[in-house]
């Protein structure tokens, strides 16, 4: 049962009732009816790797992901330095800090105008298109180019469940180095049990035992080492002298970590 002294400590926490646990998204149907409101169309660039470093224009369907935030969440999802989890059917966790949504418009689409195909079509490497049901998280990045720098990160995809985490011991008191971290790796990676269940080693122990060239090189290029890899090179939008500082910051921020 759900008491007062729950209620109230969920609360505090800013959080639902089975705080910081995932909440389930409903079925499209469901969503469209508790939505009460027809979907809109969304059109932006597909960040995701697509054949031959294609960008296509594609039309979705879906909502504002403030309005779907606030429906399953509840009025108090905006909360100063917290980050909402989005939760892919495959372990994939994307967190996004609730200040972004202030900054660029992002829609939780479910659908694609016109075909009842919802798939990236030709992703590399795979070559057969991936599904992006139930929902993919997507973001104005047509009237936002500056995003597109970004590629796909923050873009998760299959996602059915959603997270609030609160400010403190997320996005509050992280450097900028954890912060980097998190955008661009911890969505598949986990350090110190804290990430994504997609690969299980720890991200710290693996760096360490590489040593900065070999995790440079890995990181910068991971097809060049190993051509079948499922990790896509590191913020692949940007400037190379701009990849490398970062690769450089990261590894520099993994490898002084202690071990817990
Ligand atoms: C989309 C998922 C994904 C993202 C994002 C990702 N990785 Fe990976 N990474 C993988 C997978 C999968 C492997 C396992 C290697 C393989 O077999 O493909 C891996 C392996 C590694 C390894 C071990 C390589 C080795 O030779 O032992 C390191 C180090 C690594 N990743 C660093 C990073 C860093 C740093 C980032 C962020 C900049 C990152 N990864 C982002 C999926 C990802």
């Amino acid at each position: 049962m759900f008491t007062r002294i729950q209620a109230v400590l969920c609360s505090l926490m800013l959080c639902l009732p089975a705080c910081a646990d995932a909440v389930p998204l409903p079925a499209v149907p469901e969503l469209q009816r508790r939505m009460a409101a027809a979907p809109i169309e969304v059109e932006v660039v597909e960040p995701q790797p697509v054949a031959a470093g294609e960008r296509p224009h594609v039309v979705y369907l879906g909502y504002p992901v403030a309005k779907v935030l606030r429906l399953i969440l509840g009025a108090g999802w905006k909360t100063a330095g917290a980050s909402v989890e989005f939760r892919a059917l495959d372990g994939y966790v994307s967190h996004v800090p609730v200040e972004r949504f202030d900054r660029y418009p992002a829609y939780l689409v479910f659908a694609k105008k016109d075909t009842r195909e919802f798939r990236l079509d030709n992703l590399v490497p795979h070559g057969q298109g991936v599904s992006l049901a139930p929902y993919y998280l997507v973001w104005d990045n047509i009237r936002h180019p500056e995003l597109l720098k970004e590629g796909d990160t923050y873009w998760p995809y299959q996602v059915h469940e959603i997270a609030l985490l609160p400010a403190a011991g997320v996005a509050g008191e992280m450097s900028p180095d954890a912060l980097d971290l998190e955008k661009y790796c911890l969505s598949c990676h986990r350090v110190n049990g804290r990430g994504s269940s997609k690969v299980p080693q720890d991200l710290a122990l693996q760096t360490k035992a590489l040593g900065e060239a070999r995790f440079l090189a890995w990181v910068l290029a991971p097809t060049s080492v190993k051509p079948d890899t499922g990790m896509p090179a590191i913020a692949g939008g940007m400037a190379e002298a701009d990849r490398r500082a970062l690769a450089g910051r990261l590894f520099r921020y993994l490898n002084a970590l202690p071990r817990q």
